[in-house]
């Protein structure tokens, strides 16, 4: 898929305030600092769409941005969350966040796939198990992406992966579908488009609105 408009619409902390549900949804969620706005803006070239910082806790709110809404296009919300878990992130500032995130989660009835973002270069960690484990409990259906993978060599993607795997194990009966990615080589790009196409192709098809 090609991207030929990405504009900002609006940013809130009110679920109830984000754009009417009327096509489909991916969002973009993970610890503070992952790459989730970087690889946003990465999927639409557009360098500065998304604010980024080499600090955690820079995305504070709900951002919808609206792809391809033009004629002859399936029109899509790509959205960017504030991160969750990171440490160095105050602990009011984190239950903020995640109240945020919990309340999205539980009100997008055109989320088509959540894309759960997890920096590749360190071990499995409990809170993105945890995470992912939610999403299973509630079935939100989400894909894993492994981050900043241009860091690490080829061995040792596999290595990842595989402790990855082993972790996974413990929760699903199955691996969920993964991406490996880069936002500053462009790794995983054409896939997670290319994944979206074929969601957006359903939406088409079967514009029914899930309930949550
Ligand atoms: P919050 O909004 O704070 O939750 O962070 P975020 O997940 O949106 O991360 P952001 O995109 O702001 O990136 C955090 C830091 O990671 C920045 O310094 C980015 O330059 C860096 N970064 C993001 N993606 C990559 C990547 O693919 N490779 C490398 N090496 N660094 C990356
Ligand atoms: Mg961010």
């Amino acid at each position: 898929m090609k991207i030929h408009q990405a504009e900002f619409v609006i940013s809130n902390t009110d679920p109830a305030k984000c754009p009417k549900p009327d096509r489909p949804e991916y969002a973009f969620i993970g610890r503070s600092n992952v790459g989730k706005s970087s690889l946003i803006n990465r999927l639409v070239q557009r360098p500065d769409l998304a604010k980024t910082s080499g600090k955690p806790g820079k995305t504070q709110l709900i951002n919808h941005f609206k792809i391809n809404d033009l004629k002859g296009e399936t029109p899509w919300y790509l959205v960017d969350l504030p991160g969750f878990g990171f440490a160095k992130v105050p602990k009011s500032i984190r239950e903020q966040f995640a109240s945020i995130i919990t309340g999205y989660l539980t009100s997008r009835s055109n989320l088509q796939c959540i894309f759960v973002l997890i920096d590749m270069r360190i071990p499995p960690q409990k809170i993105d198990l945890d995470f992912m484990t939610r999403l299973g409990e509630q079935e939100l259906p989400f894909a894993m992406v492994f981050t900043k993978t241009e860091k690490i060599k080829s061995g040792g993607r596999q290595l990842a992966l595989d402790a990855y795997r082993e972790a996974m194990a413990e929760i699903f009966d199955t691996f969920p579908l993964y991406f490996v990615t880069s936002a500053i080589s462009g790794e995983g790009r054409d896939e997670i488009l290319d994944y979206i196409d074929e969601l957006n192709g359903e939406w088409t098809l079967n514009p029914t609105i899930k309930k949550v």
